[in-house]
């Protein structure tokens, strides 16, 4: 159901992947040729792209996904899913060829994961899924992508919502090289510190090489860089220096799509005119909660519960 709260002016649109993941939770990741036993199974959403919409959804956005599944029950339970967020999926293509996208993840004992990805229908979305949608890049709305789809597709719709007067959130995950062509029609990239890394080259360390590796990207033409560093919170940085947010403390259980969380309610927020630095805080109190919850999308929390949490911590 659409969050009551929901603001008609927070538009968010999302080109990207949507999958189910299979979790086995254990005390610690295997390593190669080992068997853990004792672990606790949980199936859910997830996907990033589809993990970022129902994070923007459920913290107060009108969301449209544009993405693929597979003629499959899988494909039927992720559609049913993201409606059941109020997310218009109406732009969900069913993939006449290739299954539904599976994660297969690890979360150990101190909330860190391990994930395999079949990406099956998420690799089949062509620039002409952008085309058709072509109708929901509307001037003045969010576009939220990443990088679990064709890197053509991405392009298309960065271009097209560039074209349209949209802004561009590129979370770049996971992580690859990217053309400068394309970073510089984005105007929010958030990487986490491996994926900085692999952008820039720097080893996003500290603050000061977080500060480097955004340098780099300004450099490379993103306008706004912002780099999640998991417990230490996130470097934000607009050109001319930048400053580090710290993070909400937090008994994590599982960090899988912390990121996307985060992501996703960074969209809403800036969309409803929030200052950068406000929107970061409103972000990270998002991703903070969801790392206390088995699982991706069931791990994203609602506005209400967002906005507690920020004025518990005034
Ligand atoms: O970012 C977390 C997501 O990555 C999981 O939901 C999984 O589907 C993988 O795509």
């Amino acid at each position: 159901m659409a969050s009551p709260k929901s603001n008609p002016k927070a538009r968010v649109l999302v080109v990207g992947s949507c999958s189910i993941d299979m979790i086995v939770q254990v005390g610690r990741i295997p390593s190669i040729g080992e068997t853990v036993i004792g672990g606790k199974f949980h199936s859910a959403g997830g996907g990033k792209g589809a993990n970022q919409a129902v994070s923007a959804a459920r913290a107060g956005a009108s969301v449209e996904f544009v993405g693929r599944v597979g003629r499959d029950d899988f494909g039927k339970n992720i559609v049913a899913g993201l409606k059941a967020d109020g997310i218009d999926v109406s732009r969900i293509q069913v993939d006449p060829r290739e299954p539904s996208g599976i994660a297969f993840i690890f979360v150990g004992g101190g909330g860190e994961n391990s994930i395999a990805v079949a990406s099956g229908a998420n690799l089949r979305l062509v620039p002409g899924d952008v085309s058709r949608a072509g109708s929901s890049f509307k001037k003045g709305g969010t576009l939220l992508v990443q990088l679990e789809t064709p890197l053509a597709v991405v392009s298309a719709a960065v271009s097209l919502a560039r074209k349209r007067g949209m802004r561009v959130i590129l979370n770049p995950a996971p992580a690859r090289a990217l053309p400068d062509a394309l970073l510089r029609k984005v105007d929010i990239i958030t990487p986490n510190e491996h994926e900085a890394e692999s952008l820039t080259g720097v080893k996003v360390d500290g603050e000061e090489a977080a500060g480097r590796a955004a340098d780099c990207l300004h450099g490379r033409g993103v306008g706004t860089v912002i780099i999640t560093l998991g417990a230490r919170g996130a470097f934000v940085s607009s050109g001319s220096g930048g400053s580090l947010v710290p993070a909400f403390k937090t008994r994590a259980i599982d960090t899988t799509a912390a990121g996307d969380v985060f992501s996703g309610a960074l969209a809403v927020a800036l969309a409803e005119g929030r200052p950068l630095l406000e929107a970061v805080r409103f972000a990270q109190a998002a991703a903070s909660i969801s790392v206390t919850r088995i699982g991706a999308q069931p791990s994203a929390p609602g506005r209400a519960e967002i906005e507690r949490l920020l004025k518990r911590t005034a």
